[in-house]
C-alpha cells in the first residue's frame, strides 16, 4: 500500500525548486499582469514638498486619488463648449524647454473661468516645506480652486494632449491667481527637488486669464531675450513696460489675455532647472487673473532592491 501522504525530505526537496521558479518566474509574470495590486505602493507622508520653495499647495500626502491635490482621470467625458479655435506654439528656450501659446484659451472661455472664480477667493498662501502661512511680502494675491465643470475639463485635457500624453503626469487641480494693484508674487520655483521622494511639478503653464491692469509682468531674470524685435509682442522691450526693473533682468512676459507661457521645471533626470526661477511683477493698475496648471508627476514606485 502506498503512502498517502508525502514525506517530509520530498517536501524540502519540492521547495527547493519551487522557492526560485516563484522568484524568478511566477512573481515577475504575476507582477506583469497585476500591476496594480502587486507592490502596493504606499506614498507616504515623507514625500511631500520640502523646504527648498514655496508651494501653493502643499501636498503632504501624495496619494494619486486625492482630487482636492489633482485632478483625476475618471472618464467624465469633456463637453467643450467655446473652445479656443486653435492655438499658436513659439517656442522660446529648448533647455528648459520654454513654449509661448498663443490664444491657450478662448476670449470666451478666460471670462468663464473669470465667473466661476469669483467668490472664491482667499488669501493666497506660501508653503516652506513645514508650514502654510501667508506672506504679503512674498506674495499678495488672493486664489481660487475652480470647481471642475466642462471648461476646466477641457483644459485639462488640452494640458495633457499639449504634452503628448506623457504617462505618470497627473494634472493637479485648478487654482485661479487674482493680483489687485500692488499683488505680485516674488521669485521662486515651481519645483521643490521631491522627485526621488515620490513626485514633482514636471510642468506649468501660465496663463492669462484676465489683463486687465498696468504691471504684472511674470519675469525670469535667467533666461535670455531672444534677438530682434518680433517678440515684443509679448515680451517687455522697453524699459519698465509690464512693471519690471529694467531689461537686465532676463526676460518679462507681458500680460496678455487668453495667451499662455508653458515651461518644463525638471530635467530628464528629475532634477530642477534653476532657470526656471519666476516672478509675478506687482500689478501697479487694475487686476490681473491669472491661471496655474501644474502637472504633476509621479512614476511607479520602484521596489526596494531593484
Ligand atoms: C483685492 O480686491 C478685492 C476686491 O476689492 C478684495 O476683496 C481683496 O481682498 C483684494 N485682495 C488683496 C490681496 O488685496
Amino acid at each position: 500500500m502506498a503512502s498517502s501522504s508525502p514525506k517530509l525530505s520530498t517536501f524540502i526537496t519540492w521547495l527547493l525548486y519551487f522557492v526560485p521558479v516563484y522568484i524568478f518566474v511566477l512573481d515577475p509574470l504575476i507582477r506583469s499582469f497585476f500591476p496594480g495590486n502587486s507592490s502596493s505602493p504606499s506614498w507616504d507622508e515623507d514625500q511631500g514638498a520640502d523646504t527648498f520653495e514655496e508651494w501653493d499647495h502643499a501636498p503632504s500626502t501624495l496619494h494619486l486619488t486625492d482630487d482636492s491635490f489633482i485632478s483625476p482621470e475618471d472618464g467624465v467625458p469633456a463637453n467643450c463648449p467655446g473652445e479656443a479655435e486653435g492655438y499658436r506654439v513659439h517656442l522660446l528656450s529648448r533647455a528648459p524647454l520654454v513654449l509661448y501659446i498663443e490664444n491657450f484659451v478662448s476670449a470666451a472661455e478666460a471670462d468663464h473661468l473669470v465667473d466661476i472664480s469669483l467668490n472664491k477667493y482667499t488669501p493666497s498662501i506660501i508653503y516652506d516645506g513645514v508650514t502654510e502661512r501667508i506672506d504679503p511680502a512674498k506674495r499678495l494675491s488672493d486664489r481660487a480652486l475652480l470647481d471642475r465643470d466642462d471648461t476646466v475639463r477641457c483644459l485639462e485635457d488640452r494640458a495633457r494632449a499639449f504634452q503628448g500624453w506623457r504617462p505618470h503626469l497627473y494634472i493637479e487641480r485648478m487654482w485661479a491667481q487674482r493680483y489687485n494693484a500692488s499683488g505680485h508674487y516674488r521669485h521662486h520655483y515651481d519645483w521643490t527637488g521631491s522627485l526621488a521622494r515620490g513626485g514633482d511639478r514636471l510642468s506649468t503653464f501660465m496663463v492669462y486669464l484676465g489683463a486687465d491692469c498696468e504691471g504684472g509682468g511674470t519675469n525670469f531674470p535667467r533666461l535670455k531675450r531672444p534677438v530682434g524685435r518680433t517678440w515684443c509682442r509679448f515680451l517687455e522691450c522697453e524699459d519698465g513696460e509690464s512693471g519690471g526693473a529694467g531689461l537686465e533682468e532676463g526676460i518679462t512676459f507681458k500680460p496678455i489675455k487668453g495667451n499662455a507661457i508653458f515651461w518644463e521645471n525638471l530635467r530628464a533626470d528629475g532634477t530642477g532647472y534653476p532657470e526656471t526661477w519666476h516672478a509675478a511683477y506687482p500689478v501697479t493698475k487694475g487686476t490681473k487673473v491669472g491661471l496655474n496648471i501644474w502637472s504633476w508627476y509621479q512614476p511607479p514606485k520602484r521596489r526596494a532592491g531593484r
